[in-house]
């Protein structure tokens, strides 16, 4: 398909504002779980590419808490991940300085005594730094532990704002169910006011993420058109290529829906489908996204799917099938895809089907928005092209590719040059944020961490949406959890994932676009 691309000019980027007014007050930052993969691969990096922007107050400490008996050590890790997975070369000056605002303590998660000894510690640092009270908590531990990580603080009175404001940051997933969920709301907002509660998804971190409503909100020409009397259908795709990756026992547990459709894929569907919120902050967002999530009846069991990928070629690639992963049950039943579709019943919406899929081990991997309008009401074109290249004229497109090669590209109808006839070419219109502004380092994490620093919560999940989300996908997992898979494996590594999924678009005869990403 012949494409047209777009681009910011020089002039206009450099009248864009650098916000490096916004930096957060002293304080101390203890994280949870330090010794594990989150911390390494994105919040570190995140937390260095924040004091490279200058974004990090400089009276400012990161203390690691875990249960491993991990000193000095743990800095000199840190700094290695940085090297590995920020953007900085191992020798680089710039790491030693902030290497020094890391250090590690200790503490068994369920042990209370542990507690008070990290308080008389947090109270030493803050002291020697002059940090003040300032404190933020970021629980990035297995997901079992965040009750009891919570009623510790509580019971230490480590939550209260004393002579500065105290937040917590709680990592996904939270709950696993509705119940669980409402039960983790309950014990967490005991402890802390919901105004210090800062439930991560780290999708709304993406710029991507954010740029939905910029394009939808920011823009006059499109909202007009963004209704069931333009749009056809809508389809959410998060496809990756990645397995398990040594989370076997996390994932048994987890699955496609409770893994990222609950979740990440729910935060997409939110911004593609809400109401202009009157500003953006927090309140004013959350409650347009929790209208869009209320609006959508329960979904019938026949409209979603589940798959389990077999063994197959990923990027050329030979990989074991989800069985053999390493620590998943060799009769797992759980679900490496997912997709249903479903209905928002609202003025705006009401007939517009929206399709959500993701899974692990397929084709390619790419997240993206398409949006399919509605043919025009007459193809008038269509009769004098029938011996053109393009033997059907396509409906319009609007992509929105959250990841990789992130951008947005808009397909229309062109004429094909120099046929007799009138034949009809679809062509895109194509903006990529690379060839705009440059590479970005930035892994999504450094917008959220800074805006918790902030006290700033409208990329945060609040505590209804949160159960609304649960409420949708509950029954669905008890009617999977009651009647296991019949056939899994059903599709293999490599694949587009299970037919069945294909089944459900074409009833009402719509089909999944799988020439995802911009060099598809
Ligand atoms: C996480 C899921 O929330 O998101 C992972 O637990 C998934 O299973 C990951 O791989 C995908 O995130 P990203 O940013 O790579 O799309």
């Amino acid at each position: 398909m012949a494409t047209v691309q777009m681009s910011v000019s020089p002039e206009d980027l450099s009248q864009v504002p650098r916000g490096n007014e916004r930096i957060p007050e002293a304080g101390i930052l203890v994280i949870f779980g330090a010794s594990g993969d989150l911390t390494r691969r994105k919040l570190l990096p995140a937390l260095f590419h924040l004091e490279q922007a200058g974004l990090l107050p400089e009276r400012f400490a990161i203390v690691g808490v875990a249960r491993r008996p991990l000193g000095e050590e743990f800095a000199a890790t840190m700094r290695t991940s940085i090297v590995e997975f920020g953007s900085v070369e191992a020798g680089d000056s710039r790491l030693d300085g902030f290497v020094e605002r890391i250090s590690y303590f200790p503490l068994k998660f369920d042990n209370p005594a542990d507690y008070t000894d990290l308080k008389a510690e947090l109270e030493r640092i803050a002291q020697k730094k002059s940090i003040g009270g300032r404190r933020m908590f970021y629980l990035a531990t297995a997901p079992e532990f965040f009750a009891g990580i919570i009623e510790n603080l509580g019971a230490q009175g480590m939550a209260q704002p004393g002579q500065g404001r105290v937040a917590v940051v709680i990592e996904k997933p939270f709950g696993h169910d509705l119940a669980s969920a409402r039960a983790l709301n309950y014990q967490v907002n005991a402890v802390f006011d919901e105004s210090q509660v800062f439930r991560i998804d780290h999708y709304l971190g993406k710029e991507t993420v954010q740029n939905i409503l910029v394009f939808r909100f920011a823009n006059g020409i499109f909202e007009p058109i963004w209704n069931r009397n333009y749009i056809d259908h809508v389809q959410i795709t998060m496809a990756e290529t990645l397995g398990v990756e040594g989370r076997g026992p996390f994932y048994e547990k987890a699955g496609a829906l409770r893994d990222v459709v609950q979740n990440h894929m729910m935060e997409l569907l939110s911004l593609v489908a809400l109401e202009p919120p009157s500003s953006f902050e927090a309140e004013s967002v959350r409650r347009e996204k929790l209208k869009v999530w209320r609006a959508i009846p329960s979904i019938p069991i026949l409209n979603a799917v589940r798959g389990q990928y077999g063994p197959g070629l990923v990027n050329g690639e030979r990989v074991v099938g989800y069985r053999d992963e390493a620590r998943v049950n060799p009769e797992s039943g759980t679900e490496t895809y997912a997709a249903v579709k479903l209905q928002i019943e609202n003025w705006r919406w009401a007939g517009v089907p929206f399709y959500l899929r993701a899974g692990k081990r397929l084709r390619k991997r790419a997240t993206e928005i398409n949006i399919q309008f509605k043919q025009p009401p007459l193809l008038i074109f269509d009769r004098l092209a029938t011996s053109s290249p393009c033997q059907q004229i396509q409906p319009n497109l609007l992509t929105l590719r959250i990841q990789p090669d992130e951008g947005i590209a808009l397909r229309f109808g062109a004429k094909v040059p120099t046929t007799p006839e009138m034949a009809v070419c679809p062509v895109n219109m194509d903006f990529d944020y690379e060839e705009a502004f440059g590479k970005s380092s930035a892994n999504g994490y450094e917008r959220l961490l800074l805006d918790a620093m902030l006290g700033d919560q409208t990329l945060f999940a609040h505590r209804d949406g949160v159960e609304t989300t649960w409420a949708l996908y509950t029954p669905i997992l008890k009617a999977w959890a009651a009647k296991p898979p019949e056939v899994f494996p059903n599709y293999l590594a490599g694949s587009w994932g299970p037919e069945c999924s294909d089944h459900l678009l074409e009833r009402a005869q719509h089909e999944w676009r799988n020439n995802l990403g911009r060099k598809a």
